[in-house]
């Protein structure tokens, strides 16, 4: 099994550990950092692929890599910057530690979602046969992970702690369940046969 398999699997084997929907609700952090944690399994997988280019690339492994970078990747920061965000801001002064985190998250975030579009691309082509230029591509997943690796670990030592401080039980529940019904999949309307 090559390392890029292996990452490949530990991210997956990383999936099956997802809170259940009640320790969800019970902290709001239990879902949001177990997604953090799914992210670095992806920075080592990115950083296995870039140790294999040019020449060496598993290629069903860079489709799974970008296959995550467009689904898991918007959900997590759409539940940050849509849900939990707008909830730490209610009532809050400009200026203040938390204002100025949610802030620098959210810039961030942009940069981050952008990035993340174009390595998809990037190895979907890979995937695909084109050519790319290893050099290019291998500095951008470079670039990628080490930021989102400094990202991650940024959230979670000053950004988390300020946000704990703010929310109550309720207030964290209220999030955990607006973030669960973002996750549903779309509803299905049933057609209806209109009498006569
Ligand atoms: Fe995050």
């Amino acid at each position: 099994m090559s390392p890029q398999q292996r990452r490949l699997r530990e991210l997956t084997e990383c999936m099956r550990r997802a809170p259940s929907e009640a320790a969800q609700r019970e902290d709001i952090f239990a879902l949001l950092t177990f997604e953090h944690m799914l992210q670095e399994r992806l920075c080592d997988l990115l950083e296995a692929i870039a140790d294999a280019l040019p020449g060496a690339v598993d290629l069903a492994t860079a489709e799974a890599a970008a296959f995550f970078l467009r689904t898991h990747y918007p959900a997590h920061f759409a539940a940050e910057d849509a849900v939990l965000f707008p909830a730490l801001l209610g009532g809050l002064g400009r200026g203040s530690a938390l204002a100025s985190a949610v802030e620098q998250a959210r810039a961030e975030h942009e940069v981050d979602l952008e990035a993340a579009r174009e390595i998809a691309d990037c190895l979907d082509d890979l995937a695909r046969g084109e050519r790319i230029s290893p050099d290019a591509v291998g500095y951008m997943l470079r670039g990628f992970f080490e930021a989102q690796r400094r990202h991650i670990s940024w959230e979670e030592r000053v950004l988390f702690p300020l946000a704990r401080e703010r929310l109550d039980a309720a207030a964290g529940s209220r999030i955990a369940a607006a973030i669960l019904a973002q996750r549903r999949p779309a509803a299905v309307i049933a057609l209806r046969k209109d009498a006569g």
